[in-house]
């Protein structure tokens, strides 16, 4: 889609659908709106006294103008309450907007800049939003059109003020290369298991580098026996599908003078579950099992593209989970790349161990901060539902830094403890750790995986985000995300590294 910013007022555009909001329960269009209303002959002012459109967040509704306007159809979105009126509410009222306009069949579309005319919303926030809703929403897998739809291709935004094209430009394109990111990561999620092998995904990431200018490596499982990650290979060596780690850099020439930031991201291409086999529905959804390296990926993409002022590495450790002669069991007992020897008590507890490995290897780059990201565990799931994603984190200032990155993407995360406790209930009588408690005593599925993470982390700030509920929608509630892959994670990983940049964790 191409979006254009172009200055002057909505009612002299000649779009196929213009749009225009309003506040919940506002007698009379706004100033914003009135101007429209009038040369639509107070055809907005009629609608709202019908009854039919009282503005609340989610109503959509069709003018068809005639005369004095050339546009062939105004959509009116609802924003709910004037002073709820956040990004948030702007992205879902243009996501509702946009998928509105391609029902219609709209190809070129023209909006208001929806919350700034007595909203809380700055121009440039208020673009960006709308840009945002609007090319998450039109998303399809691998650019697949639904059947006879090209959907919207142009998007004016119609900036009243020229003085601010400028700076709401620059916020729309920095907008697109992130929506961009987060398309790449929603096709890794969706693509079937067969297909998304780690060597794909490690194949894309190479991609993706030369693409934005990231330093891209892949370890093979021969490098990866050479730094003993006893952890990962355990669970890959069921597999006729090799695993691999990969490891994508921002800025690795000037690692030296930079704060470096480690992401890490959790790639099982599918869960079976192994010998503690899944049942066949506790398996149905897991080629999603990977929806934490993909956020890596796609937030490397935006990081490298956006150019962010700080060395970001982004490590993948990616691999299958599945049944065979050579798969890890039950009561074997590995050795991670730290050396702590771990018991496998449950093979579906298999995130944990890439991770472990993962965990280790980011000490290298004497992070300031490390941030993994994991579809982890159902107990999670339990917990918040698809609603928010769960953060542990051992550093005050960094999960502050991750809830304002939550708070301004709307990719909510909810903060769960690391209770000692949880440490305890994987103490094991072979090894240093097991890799799960077993189900004997009521225990929290959640905590217990967190704390088995936190025995490989080295460093003075670290968090862990459980998307366990996050990573596919299957009613589509929010309207900027359709059925299917979210790209959970990709935005918030990115706002988390632009705030860490501007300072926010001082
Ligand atoms: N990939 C699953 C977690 C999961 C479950 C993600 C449901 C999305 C939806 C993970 O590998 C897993 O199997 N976790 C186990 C852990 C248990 C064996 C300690 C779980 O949650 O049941
Ligand atoms: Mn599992
Ligand atoms: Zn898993």
């Amino acid at each position: 889609m191409d979006i254009r910013i172009i200055t002057g007022s909505i009612q002299e555009s000649d779009a196929d659908a213009i749009v225009a909001s309003l506040f919940e329960g506002m007698a009379a269009p706004g100033e914003a709106v009135s101007a429209l209303d009038q040369a639509l002959n107070g055809a907005i002012t009629d609608l709202i006294a019908s009854g039919d459109f009282d503005g609340s967040a989610g109503q959509v509704a069709v003018l068809y103008p005639r005369g004095a306007i050339s546009a062939r159809r105004v959509i009116v979105i609802g924003l709910g309450p004037q002073e709820a009126c956040d990004s948030e509410v702007v992205r879902r009222a243009a996501a509702e907007a946009a998928l509105r306009a391609r029902n219609l069949k709209v190809q070129r579309m023209a909006t208001m800049l929806h919350g700034v005319g007595g909203g809380a919303l700055s121009a440039e926030a208020s673009a960006s939003a709308i840009a945002e809703g609007t090319l998450l929403a039109l998303y399809v897998y691998n650019g697949r059109k639904p059947e006879g739809e090209t959907g919207p291709q142009i998007l004016e935004l119609c900036v009243p003020d020229t003085r601010e094209s400028f700076a709401v430009q620059e916020a729309v394109d920095q907008v697109v290369a992130i929506a961009t990111s987060v398309a790449l990561t929603r096709d890794l999620v969706n693509r079937p298991p067969n297909l998304c092998t780690p060597a794909y995904m490690a194949e894309v990431a190479t991609r993706i580098g030369d693409e934005v200018g990231l330093r891209v490596q892949v370890l093979e499982r021969g490098q990866m026996q050479a730094l003993g990650m006893g952890a990962l290979l355990a669970v890959a060596q069921g597999s006729e599908t090799p695993p691999r780690f990969i490891i994508m850099e921002h800025n690795a020439s000037r690692a030296d003078e930079l704060d470096s930031i480690v992401l890490v991201g959790k790639g099982v291409t599918f869960d079976t579950g192994g010998y503690s086999l899944k049942t066949a529905q506790g398996m149905a959804t897991m080629k999603s099992d990977m929806a934490g390296g993909a956020a890596i990926i796609g937030a490397m993409r935006a990081v490298g593209a956006l150019n962010l002022p700080l060395h970001v590495v982004g490590l993948v450790p990616t691999a299958d989970n599945m049944i065979s002669g050579r798969s890890y069991r039950p009561q074997d007992v590995v050795t991670a790349s730290n050396g702590v020897t771990i018991e496998v008590t449950n093979t579906d507890a298999e995130g944990r161990m890439l991770l472990a490995d993962a965990l280790v290897f980011a000490g290298r780059f004497k992070p300031a901060a490390v941030v993994d990201i994991a579809t982890l565990t159902g107990a999670c799931v339990t917990a918040l539902g698809a609603v928010a994603a769960g953060l542990f984190s051992t550093s005050d200032n960094l999960q502050k830094v991750l809830l304002s990155a939550a708070e301004a993407t709307g990719e909510r995360l909810w903060p769960l403890p690391l209770y000692p406790e949880y440490e305890k209930r994987l103490e094991s009588a072979v090894a240093d750790l097991k890799n799960s408690p077993g189900a004997s005593t009521p225990f929290s599925g959640v905590g217990v995986s967190a704390s088995f993470l936190k025995r490989f982390t080295d460093y003075p700030a670290w968090a862990h985000i459980d998307m366990a509920g996050m990573a596919a929608s299957e009613h589509a509630e929010v309207p900027y995300t359709p059925k299917g892959a979210t790209g959970y994670g990709t935005r918030l990983l990115v706002a988390f590294v632009r705030l860490w940049a501007q300072g926010a964790h001082a």
